[in-house]
């Protein structure tokens, strides 16, 4: 998968605009705000702001690697407290094993991240974890790559049918010309659009790097083995199992890797014949009117948006959480014709190590662009006062409140000292007047009870 020419003359700046980007050396180039746009492992690192995004990455990796290994000591305390039966020590036995070689794995593959310079320790990673949506580590959707790679070939199937079939009934047929594929996880379907349809050219983007670093080497037609840990295992060897990644043959000709941020495309406007987003526009913070107008703005007059997947948005403002109705409407009333849809009940995330099968009745549609809408202004994750830490901080009315709770807590944790009761700690707030006693009894116990969870759940992966 060389990284060549046709990828460049079809980027843009995602900082500034401009387009295209040149390539130096080991970088892409915008000559317009001079920002050098690492290769990670080979693949563009097109973010705004790519320092940022990698450190955020970097930080993300370091966390991982210090759960697995808090994971791994865990297993290993449990393992020496005896009382254990040989069953139980076989399977504790096999998951220390398979949550160290999954840490040295994850080492491994995420090395052009370059996680050398990271020394901080963990309980500050704990505090520090932000920026990117906080709901999205690295394993967010690890499990998906031994689904595209391994065992999922009835969802894969059912997947690219679905695809095939609604390009064949709309405008444009089979032929999706420049395909930009957005959200496009462990790969798998954009390599069987690719293979299988008629594309010219194909970009893949996700934000995610292990997975696009795993994926990029299952596509060059390499076999890396990992370790799947099931949600549900089915028997005492399902907790943590190896299996050999591979792609049925090597991805051909003119197909891309993108690490970038989708809300923040690093493409021109008006250059792609096919925008694909599989399981995307229900998991992105943008509301769904704005990310229509953003791909009508990747399209070419006349391309088509072919979207797949769930539609179960869940946004805070509970009037974009839309319905199948409201978000076809939306689609017309953002520069699309009416679109062609399908719906079919397919299998989801089905591993045959796990007890868990969900089936999903999924919404595709095709719609053409009719007309030009005015680009959305870019997207910003972040308000000022936290990505460039020159504006003063606000005092929002929820930082005052979580400012007295986390008072309260540290109070509480303060007074933790293996001798104290909670009836002895409530006495004790009460005397600081910051609740009464009888208030302060049950409210100590919830925060403890969480507290303790907490403990008990910790480094799952
Ligand atoms: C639900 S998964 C779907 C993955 C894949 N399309 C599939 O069908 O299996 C959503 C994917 O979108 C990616 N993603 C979410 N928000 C993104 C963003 N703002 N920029 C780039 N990728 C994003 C995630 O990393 C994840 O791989």
């Amino acid at each position: 998968m060389p990284t060549d020419s046709e990828l460049l003359n079809l980027t843009a700046c995602p900082r500034c605009d401009k387009t295209p980007l040149s390539k130096q050396d080991q970088h892409y180039y915008c000559s317009a705000c001079k920002t050098e746009f690492p290769l990670v492992g080979g693949i563009p690192w097109l973010f705004a702001d790519p320092e940022a995004s990698l450190g955020e990455w970097r930080n993300r990796l370091h966390f991982e690697l210090q759960s697995l290994a808090h994971e791994g000591q865990r297993l290993e305390g449990e393992l020496k407290s005896g009382n254990l039966s040989a069953l139980s020590k076989k399977r504790l036995l096999h998951q220390k094993e398979a949550t160290d070689s999954h840490r040295n794995s994850l080492r491994q593959i995420l090395a052009p991240i370059d996680i050398q310079s990271m020394s901080a320790s963990y309980e500050s990673y704990l505090a520090l974890r932000t920026r990117l949506p906080a709901d999205q580590g690295l394993h967010t959707y690890y499990a998906n790559l031994h689904r595209d790679w391994c065992w999922g070939d009835d969802e894969n199937e059912a997947s690219l049918l679905q695809i095939q079939k609604v390009a064949a009934e709309s405008n444009g047929g089979s032929s999706l010309g420049n395909t930009l594929v957005l959200g496009t996880g462990a790969c798998r379907l954009a390599y069987d659009i690719h293979m299988q349809m008629e594309t010219d050219l194909t970009i893949a983007v996700d934000f995610n790097p292990l997975l696009l670093l795993i994926a990029q080497e299952i596509m060059r037609g390499e076999k890396p083995e990992l370790f799947e840990f099931p949600i549900a295992p089915r028997s005492i060897d399902d907790f943590a199992v190896l299996r050999e990644l591979s792609a049925p043959s090597p991805v051909r000709d003119n197909f891309h890797l993108v690490l970038g941020d989708v809300l923040r495309p690093s493409f021109a406007a008006g250059q792609f014949d096919t925008v694909v987003t599989p399981w995307l526009i229900d998991i992105i913070s943008e509301e769904f009117s704005v990310f229509s107008q953003r791909i009508n703005t990747l399209l070419k007059p006349g391309g088509r948006w072919i979207n797949f997947g769930s539609l179960a948005f869940d946004s805070p403002t509970r009037a974009r959480r839309y319905s199948r109705e409201e978000a076809l409407e939306l689609l017309e009333e953002n520069g699309f014709a009416k679109p062609n849809t399908l719906e079919a009940t397919i299998p989801y995330m089905c591993s045959p190590a796990s007890r868990q099968c969900r089936m999903e009745t999924v919404l595709t549609f095709a719609a053409t662009k009719a007309e030009n809408i005015k680009a959305p202004a870019r997207h910003t994750a972040l308000p000022n006062w936290i990505v460039t830490g020159k504006e003063p901080v606000p005092l929002l009315d929820s930082f005052r409140t979580q400012a007295m709770t986390t008072q309260i807590y540290m109070f509480i944790m303060s007074m933790i000292d293996g001798k104290r009761t909670i009836q002895d700690m409530a006495k004790l707030v009460d005397e600081q007047k910051l609740m009464t006693r009888k208030e302060a009894e049950p409210a100590i116990r919830n925060f403890l009870t969480k507290m303790y969870d907490d403990a008990e759940r910790q480094s799952n992966l």
